[in-house]
């Protein structure tokens, strides 16, 4: 049987790609489309294709009155963990590509949906190559204790830092060894100037760049005495990259329970 996917933030830079490449799909089925500017208007117009027959709700809720399977979240970082908990409320899967949640709210996230008997995934990037930094940083995390984490975006960019190096930073914290650097607490000067820390334990100091010209880059940087290796992500301009990690995390998220986070869990 068709998968049901709602699509919230449907007539967003990411939503109006993810929307026809669902129409495209012969196992997945547009269920809904959330986005309050375009309500009433047919979701596939509002991507600029053919109309499909859904028309966009104004709300969530009123999408969640439809029957479902899954809830994709491309939204606003203030929006979005109302919406994963009320979708988890009504019994949907989720899967989340908004920015903007940490460890906390995951944690709160992951107890709603194995209470549901529900699944989540999320993922600060879905792009396979952004996950492929990902995979590679945690790797020489392995041997190198000494990483920082550079977060480039746009200027307009509403959160800090962006989900990919939340989500890097969180990973890394869990398997690198003790950094060499001297404590922020025993740095003079202005110490805010190193960053702030992200993640478990010391945490990785996460640096964000914001200015005209990026769209998203990320860098894991490591150092060892007199060598230093830095592992880089950039994307591009369009939404595409993101399009077929959302996809397979549809289909794998039906079935599932509780939390999972990241693309590189789901890759091999
Ligand atoms: N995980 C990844 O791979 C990945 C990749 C790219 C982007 N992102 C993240 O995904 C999020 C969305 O990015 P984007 O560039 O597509 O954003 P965007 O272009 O600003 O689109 C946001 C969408 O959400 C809708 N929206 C905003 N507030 C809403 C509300 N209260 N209720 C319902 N719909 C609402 C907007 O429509 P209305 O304003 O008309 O409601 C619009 O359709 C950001 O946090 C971004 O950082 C993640």
């Amino acid at each position: 049987m068709a998968i049901r996917v709602v699509v919230a933030g449907a007539t967003g830079w990411v939503g109006k790609a993810l929307v026809p490449a669902i129409l495209g799909e012969s196992d997945l089925v547009l269920a809904g489309a959330v986005a309050r500017n375009a309500a009433g208007v047919d979701a596939g117009i509002a991507s600029g294709r053919e109309a499909c027959g859904v028309a966009i709700a104004a709300t969530l809720e009123e999408a969640l009155a439809m029957p479902s399977d899954v809830v994709v979240d491309y939204t606003k970082p203030h929006v979005v963990k109302g919406h994963v908990l009320a979708a988890l409320r009504a019994g949907r899967n989720v899967v989340v590509g908004t920015s903007g949640l940490g460890a906390d709210d995951y944690a709160e996230i992951g107890a709603a949906a194995e209470k549901k008997g529900v699944g989540v995934i999320a993922a600060g990037n879905f792009s396979i190559t952004a996950t492929l930094l990902k995979r590679f940083a945690l790797m020489a995390a392995r041997y190198v204790p000494d990483v920082e984490v550079i977060d480039y975006a746009s200027a307009k960019k509403p959160d800090a830092p962006s989900g990919t190096a939340r989500e890097l930073a969180e990973a890394l914290s869990g398997v690198r060894g003790a950094s060499t650097a001297r404590p922020q607490s025993e740095v003079s000067g202005i110490p805010a100037t190193r960053g702030a820390a992200v993640g478990s334990g010391a945490g990785i100091q996460v640096h964000a760049l914001r200015m005209p010209s990026f769209v998203l880059s990320c860098e894991a940087l490591f150092g060892l005495p007199d060598e230093r290796l830095t592992i880089r992500h950039d994307a591009g301009s369009s939404a595409a990259p993101y399009v077929a990690g959302t996809l397979l995390a549809v289909r794998r998220v039906v079935g599932m329970k509780g939390l999972l986070r990241g693309l590189d869990r789901l890759m091999d």
